[in-house]
């Protein structure tokens, strides 16, 4: 059975730049030597190898993030060298036929912006729009679609509720005000945004999670939609980053029962509730990540397949999904966890000089694309 996909749907995959760029001098690399990508992937050097991967892949998008802390070093100051070497990286994805999309805040800080009180700093909204107009003035020539901030519910939760990431704090209140200021900053970054181009697309990248048992609609407020709706009349596209099933409180739909290299359950259903569930917002839906940590590539090949067969499924039911982005190009520093979950279509030979080594579902992958459909 062959599914098609709509005419024009967006290929590709997405990274993130202090996962693979290497040389970045951030608020994770000033946390010690466990939050330190050190070189990372070289991506910094190799990203034209990389992209020509993305290519023969047959992709005709590709998602990646701009470290900050490598654009203004010091608050008010950018680096023009800085600049032009993104710049030289989207145009090298302009020439592969490969459309930016571009995410602003991945999670890394400059440290200026960490020292003057981070994300709880009334001024956050201010420093961070500051650079957004930065970046975009610079490449509205070149770039449509914009991503403000990825995941800000899984960074809040991390970083401010659990402790375990930069700047490790603790503490609910805390939680609320860096919300309050997320939001804030995105609402900020888009008005700006669209006054340089109203035509320019841009959104978020929301993690949603396919919720299960008796917590079910509590969760999905908090989790899927506490900033969806926050930022409702200030996005063109919902994004979203699909990985999980959670339970709470007793099982009522039964996942397969796999598990990827991080024990995390695969459920490709969830990718269809997830995306029925964000018809609400009434605007083109982006799956901005999906993937899963798989070293020996044993699961990757069916959970594509079966992640898009529930998309399709998705489709045909009436959501306007419009692009998917593989979580990872090439394997990349999994933050707290290092380099050892393999997320990457591609692996890369962290012992043999960072070799590019493409696994079989790249290949898998790139048929699909290239059909722009899924035969099954
Ligand atoms: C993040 C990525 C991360 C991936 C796998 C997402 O939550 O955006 O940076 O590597 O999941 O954990």
């Amino acid at each position: 059975m062959i599914l098609k996909f709509p005419k024009n749907f967006y290929w590709g995959t997405a990274t993130s730049a202090y996962q693979v760029e290497g040389g970045i001098r951030n608020d994770w690399s000033n946390a010690g030597e466990k939050y330190d990508a050190g070189i990372a992937c070289d991506h910094y050097n190799r990203f034209e190898e990389d992209f020509d991967l993305a290519k023969s892949m047959n992709n005709n998008a590709h998602r990646f993030s701009i470290e900050w802390a490598r654009i203004e070093p010091k608050p008010g100051v950018f680096d023009q060298k800085e600049i032009e070497h993104y710049r030289n990286a989207i145009l090298m994805l302009k020439q592969r036929n490969l459309e930016p999309f571009i995410t602003l805040y991945h999670w890394t800080l400059p440290v200026w912006f960490v020292e003057k009180g981070h994300w709880l700093n009334k001024d956050a909204s201010k420093y961070f729009t500051n650079f957004v107009e930065k970046i975009v003035e610079e490449y509205k020539d070149l770039v449509k679609f914009w991503i403000t901030i990825n995941e800000p519910n899984v960074y809040t939760s991390h970083s401010f509720l659990r402790g375990n990431w930069p700047p490790f704090e603790k503490s609910f209140y805390k939680v609320q005000e860096v919300v309050r200021n997320l939001v804030d900053s995105h609402k900020k970054s888009y008005r700006i945004i669209h006054k340089i181009s109203p035509n320019f697309q841009v959104g978020i990248a929301n993690n949603n999670n396919c919720f299960q048992g008796i917590l079910k609609y509590f969760s999905e407020h908090y989790w899927n939609h506490q900033f969806f709706d926050a930022i409702k009349d200030y996005q063109d596209f919902v994004g979203v980053n699909y990985y999980i099933p959670v339970s709470l409180w007793r099982n009522l739909i039964r996942a397969d029962g796999e598990k990827s290299d991080m024990s995390w359950e695969i459920y490709p259903e969830g990718i269809y509730h997830v995306l029925k569930d964000l018809r609400q917002y009434k605007k083109p839906v982006y799956i901005t990540e999906n993937g899963l940590a798989d070293a020996k590539d044993e699961k990757r090949p069916k959970f594509i397949l079966d992640h898009l067969k529930w998309i399709h499924k998705a489709i045909e039911g009436g959501v306007d999904v419009r692009g998917y982005f593989h979580w990872s190009l090439i394997d990349n520093f999994e933050w707290d966890k290092g380099f050892e979950p393999r997320f990457g279509l591609v692996e890369i030979d962290y012992k043999n000089n960072l070799k590019r080594i493409p696994r079989p579902s790249s290949k898998i992958y790139a048929e699909i694309c290239k059909n722009n459909a899924l035969n099954i």
